[in-house]
């Protein structure tokens, strides 16, 4: 780690210096946990912490799921009422199961918010943004393969309609629809498929994580400031730090704690009300719900999908100019994936020299809109595809993409930002006076 070390590791018994001649784990380890981190770190530095046991809890308890599930289309429901009604607490694995994956996505949206506000994806630490956005799109992923498991009518239309989206490539679709689906259409090939995936995706996920951490262990985390750890000698960079054991461990326990509280009560009192109650009726290819909706953590991007319709004038230009390659449905597809494309490449798009909007007056307001857009366009993907939210749709989507494209490469030209502090230590310090100045 870049030249700060608060503590190195120097085994000390002789077992210790028999092991680390020949894998230095418990080293590695050591300087894990001791990492010189800023002292300065505020409440929405916890959620990196809540993601990671997170995880864990939903691979323990996706492990005992499995134990009891049966991925074939004749028995997976019934499976799922199984766990539900004879399983011992089997109906506390599954609801915790389930709204892990709530909490999950809660935590993920907050933990990219802080990103985006505070600029952590600023150089050096783009590698770890990009990595952060690996994770997020093979979370995508996995929540929708589990949610098709159950095999309710939710799961069965979800599928049809989200596969539908790959049919829409052109050229390929229909074969690649196939291919994803084992089959012409969702069935017992599919469910298997999804199974297996849904349960390899998570291992995946901690590989990513693993290179996420040791990425930002590499540069050192950012701060509220944006301000960097004084690198100059190891006095300076231990003024603006602090060890990560036990500081920020004991304050990200008690954050955990707080979080858990609250996840205890939903499981407890309301575990199905992120849930829809159609999932709870077999799947019947042969009855199409009323509405089909994705679960909530899907829905800004679902808004985004529908908004282009064949009306809307920079669709029908595209259609025109590729000879109708690109349809409605195409430029919809494309639109979804290219507005988490467009917040991946934020690192080169922010141009401003100041990294934490904390000093960005300007950036503020239209970060507080893109907050406000993200939850807009949460609301409108549950709404029905009809006017007034179709326009409305379209409009917050455009902001989406302004935003990223427009925005914050302009503003970091044009805006004026106030000076931050010199060093972490000195905003530490105007929060918590040292006890000679007060
Ligand atoms: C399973 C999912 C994830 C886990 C377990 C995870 C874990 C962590 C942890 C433990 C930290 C350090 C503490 C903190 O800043 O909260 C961190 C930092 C960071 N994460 Fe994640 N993360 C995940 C997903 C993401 C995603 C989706 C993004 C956004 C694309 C992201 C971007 C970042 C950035 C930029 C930092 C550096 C912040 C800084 O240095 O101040 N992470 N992550």
């Amino acid at each position: 780690m870049g030249g700060i070390p608060h503590d190195q590791y120097e085994p000390k018994s002789n077992a210790e210096k028999w092991l680390h001649k020949r894998l230095p784990i418990v080293g590695l380890i050591h300087n894990v946990i001791m990492i010189p981190t800023p002292k300065n770190l505020n409440w929405m530095w916890i959620w990196g912490i809540i993601l990671a046991f997170t995880l864990v809890l939903q691979i323990i308890t996706g492990i005992i799921l499995a134990m009891h599930y049966t991925p074939n289309v004749a028995m997976a429901f019934q499976s799922v009422e199984h766990i539900m009604r004879d399983v011992n607490y089997g109906w506390l694995i599954r609801y915790t199961h389930m709204n892990g994956a709530t909490l999950f996505f809660i935590a993920v949206y907050l933990h990219i918010f802080r990103g985006l506000y505070y600029g952590s994806y600023k150089a050096p630490r783009e590698v770890t943004w990009i990595i952060g956005m690996l994770i997020y799109l093979a979370m995508m992923a996995t929540g929708f393969l589990g949610y098709v498991l159950p095999w309710g009518q939710m799961s069965f239309w979800g599928a049809t309609v989200i596969t539908g989206l790959f049919g829409a490539v052109p050229g390929v679709g229909e074969s690649l629809q196939a291919w994803l689906l084992g089959g012409p259409a969702v069935d017992n090939a599919t469910l298997n498929r999804f199974f297996s995936l849904h349960y390899l995706l998570p291992f995946v996920i901690v590989a990513l994580v693993a290179l996420h951490i040791w990425a930002f262990h590499t540069t050192g985390n950012s701060n509220p400031t944006g301000v960097e750890v004084r690198r100059g000698s190891k006095k300076e960079a231990e003024k603006d730090t602090l060890p990560f054991w036990p500081y920020f461990v004991i304050k990200d326990l008690y954050a955990l704690v707080v979080v858990l509280i609250v996840f205890a009560a939903v499981i407890g009192f309301m575990p199905n009300f992120f849930g829809e109650p159609d999932n709870y009726i077999m799947a019947d290819p042969l009855k199409t719900p009323a509405h089909i909706v994705p679960e909530w953590y899907y829905l800004p991007f679902y808004a985004i999908l529908r908004a282009f319709t064949a009306d809307v004038m920079v669709v029908q230009f595209t259609s025109f100019i590729t000879g109708g390659i690109v349809d409605a449905k195409f430029f919809g597809v494309v639109a979804m994936f290219g507005s988490i494309f467009v917040m991946a490449l934020v690192p080169w798009l922010d141009t401003s020299k100041v990294r934490s909007g904390r000093f960005r007056p300007a950036f503020r307001f239209f970060f507080w809109l893109l907050a406000f857009d993200f939850m807009f366009l949460m609301w409108l993907g549950s709404r029905p595809a009809e006017e007034p939210y179709a326009s409305m749709a379209l409009y917050a989507s455009f902001y989406w993409f302004g935003y990223f494209l427009v925005i914050l490469p302009l503003l970091g030209l044009f805006e004026k930002p106030q000076t931050p502090p010199e060093t972490i230590e000195e905003d530490f310090d105007s929060h918590y006076p040292p006890k000679s100045a007060e």
